[in-house]
């Protein structure tokens, strides 16, 4: 019986501290459910369709994977003055690697 709630209270405890990674915290994220959320959050209140600002649009895949895939976003987010969201936070050091990791895998459409 001691034995068997050692054990018990083993698995409660390891439950509890094991923390499992989130899909997008590995080196594959997904488009949809990574990657286009902060895009949403973070960029899409200014760079919407037809935009006031004369701004490229960011709100789907294409209009995305372009401005990823020649840098000018990850560009965008890491320079030291002046860097994008404008006039915003900084995006977080999470948010910023499911970028750069998107890209690394060739900016799947998933
Ligand atoms: C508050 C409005 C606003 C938000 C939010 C915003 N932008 Fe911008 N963005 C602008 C404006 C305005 C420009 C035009 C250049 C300028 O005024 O700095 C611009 C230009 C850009 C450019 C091209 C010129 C440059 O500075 O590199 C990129 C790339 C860019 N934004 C990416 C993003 C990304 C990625 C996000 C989200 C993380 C974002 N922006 C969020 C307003 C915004």
């Amino acid at each position: 019986m001691i034995r068997f709630l050692f054990l018990f209270f083993a698995f409660i405890i390891s439950s509890c501290t094991y923390h499992e990674l989130s899909p997008c915290e590995t080196n594959a994220p997904a488009f949809t459910d990574c990657v286009k959320p902060i895009f949403e959050q973070s960029c899409i209140g200014c760079h919407f369709t037809d935009n006031s600002y004369g701004i490229m649009p960011l709100t789907n895949y294409q209009e995305i994977k372009d401005k990823v895939i020649n840098s000018t976003v990850i560009e965008s987010l890491e320079r030291a003055e002046g860097f994008m969201p404008k006039s915003g936070e900084r995006l977080s050091a999470e948010h910023i690697l499911i970028i750069k990791n998107w890209k690394e895998n060739g900016a799947p459409n998933n």
